[in-house]
């Protein structure tokens, strides 16, 4: 398979949180590869910004560690590091003052392309935005890159949105969601609206209920502070399971335009039914195994009540899903790092051959990660002689054996911040997209704040609570095992 990059114009790419850690862990690792590949013509500035004082000479240092820590292939890629290291600059700038703006300025040329990337902490996009104002950097061709957590409630993050809109106008502010820099889900889109096959199928008459499952088998790690304040609900759930529940349940677009695409995932989330507390299960941190560390050993608060599991019962209420539920589920540490949307279908309405023993039915399993590939549940003859018996099969297609090495998945980040540059929003949340999400979210985030619930623990290594598998039993179906 052919490669087909096309290189942008050259850029001026303002990166405030430059020396953080997803800048050197995955922003700027992403830059550089698109820098190898030819993307990114050497004509190009990336200038780093940040409050630490340091030289030229030092950030230029602090980058090559981290391109030799975070790119695997660097060793044997000396010249390339050499040759981006020219793109970069560095002014110190302090976010909320005076200082440091001016200089900025001069590393801006009028006639590129300029985005201001803000890898900082939420409570400094309204300054930023206001400094870029009032020492005229942002034009009204200029781009503006947030991250989440973008709000922890509807509230704060319709204020943020004004803070950004004050300057910015919503065709210019990009809110990533890395989740939909993920090859395997823009591929949602594709197998859904690239293919004949399924649409007539993708519908509650059809489809008896989908499972949405993003399994991880880390825990919070050194963030504990950061996630016992923000919790899974909040992390994982508002955002990228949001999406993924959107790309899977939303009416086709009449184009791929960012605006086609992006109302359609807003009709979704402003269909989704209110959840009700018995459809909603909330694993509260797992615990330690005999050579495993449990929640509570990262998280600052011993007495935490916070959520690192979710699973719920959505209903969609539309036409197209009426009667079809969507379960998700979400937690850290679980048995294995798996990421996978499954469409179950209804059985044939009147059966002729032999029920098999445990039948699971017709399924179509889109695998996002690790493992990328689509796996399609089919029924077919036993072969052999014993009478007509019927078995399960899975018509399997693993991405990386279909297409050859160029399956091998880019990073988010690097589609994400080439699609800044080149100006194209279809991958990024729109502000009314991201505030219909909280506002779905927040009366259930509020309801366990008021009823202070006592944690259910689960195992590290578990497949989540018990409570988890019951919200499917009840309905007479069962999740899929998280496969390791
Ligand atoms: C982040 C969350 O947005 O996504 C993390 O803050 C989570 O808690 C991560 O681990 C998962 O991303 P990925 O790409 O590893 O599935």
């Amino acid at each position: 398979m052919v490669s087909r990059v096309i290189p942008v114009d050259p850029f001026d790419l303002v990166l405030f949180g430059a020396t953080g850690d997803l800048a050197r862990r995955k922003i700027i690792p992403g830059l550089f590869h698109r820098f190898v590949v030819g993307q990114i013509p050497p004509g190009a500035r990336i200038i780093g910004a940040a409050r630490t004082e340091t030289t030229h000479d030092a950030f230029v240092q602090l980058i090559r560690e981290s391109l030799e820590e975070f790119v695997p292939k660097a060793a044997s890629q000396g010249a390339e590091i050499a040759a981006f290291l020219e793109t970069l600059r560095y002014v110190c700038v302090d976010a909320a003052g005076e200082a440091g703006w001016r200089d900025l300025g001069q590393h801006l040329r009028p006639e590129a392309v300029r985005a201001f990337y803000l890898s900082v902490s939420p409570a400094l996009f309204g300054a930023i935005a206001s400094n870029l104002d009032a020492h005229q950097l942002a034009t009204p061709e200029s781009r503006i890159v947030v991250e989440k957590p973008f709000g922890r409630d509807l509230a704060s993050s319709q204020a943020l949105n004004a803070d950004l809109r004050g300057v910015f106008d919503e065709g210019q502010i990009y809110r990533i969601d890395h989740y939909l820099g993920k090859e395997t889900v823009q591929n949602l889109m594709v197998l859904r609206f690239a293919n004949s096959l399924w649409e007539p199928l993708w519908n509650s008459t059809h489809i008896d209920h989908v499972q949405i499952t993003v399994a991880e088998s880390l825990g919070v790690e050194g963030r504990g502070e950061y996630y016992d304040r923000s919790g899974t609900m909040r992390d994982m759930v508002q955002n990228h399971l949001m999406q993924l529940l959107c790309l899977t349940a939303m009416e086709p677009p009449s184009r791929f335009r960012p605006d086609a695409v992006r109302d359609e995932k807003v009709k979704v989330i402003e269909a989704l039914d209110p959840v009700v507390p018995t459809n909603i299960v909330r694993g509260h941190q797992y615990r330690a195994g005999s050579d495993a560390e449990g929640y509570r050993d990262h998280a600052g608060d011993p007495q935490s009540l916070t959520e690192s599991f979710v699973a719920m019962k959505v209903n969609v209420g539309n036409w197209r899903w009426a009667g079809t539920p969507f379960y998700l589920r979400t937690g850290k540490k679980l048995r294995a790092r798996t990421s996978e949307i499954a469409i179950m279908f209804r059985d044939p309405p009147h059966m002729i051959f032999p029920r098999i023993e445990g039948r699971r039915g017709n399924a179509l399993i889109i695998r996002l990660q690790p493992d990328e590939g689509i796996t399609l549940r089919t029924t077919i003859k036993e072969p052999g002689p014993g009478g007509m018996r019927v078995a399960e099969v899975a018509l399997d297609m693993a991405f990386a054996e279909a297409l050859g090495p160029h399956a091998e998945a880019q990073d988010a980040y690097e589609r994400l911040i080439m699609d800044v540059i080149r100006g194209d929003q279809t991958l990024f949340m729109r502000g009314d997209e991201v505030e219909a999400a909280w506002a779905w979210v927040d009366p259930i985030i509020r309801r366990w704040e008021e009823d202070g619930q006592a944690p259910a623990p689960y195992d590290v290594g578990s497949s989540g609570p018990e409570d988890a598998l019951m919200l499917l039993h009840r309905d007479g179906r069962r999740w899929r095992e998280i496969q390791v």
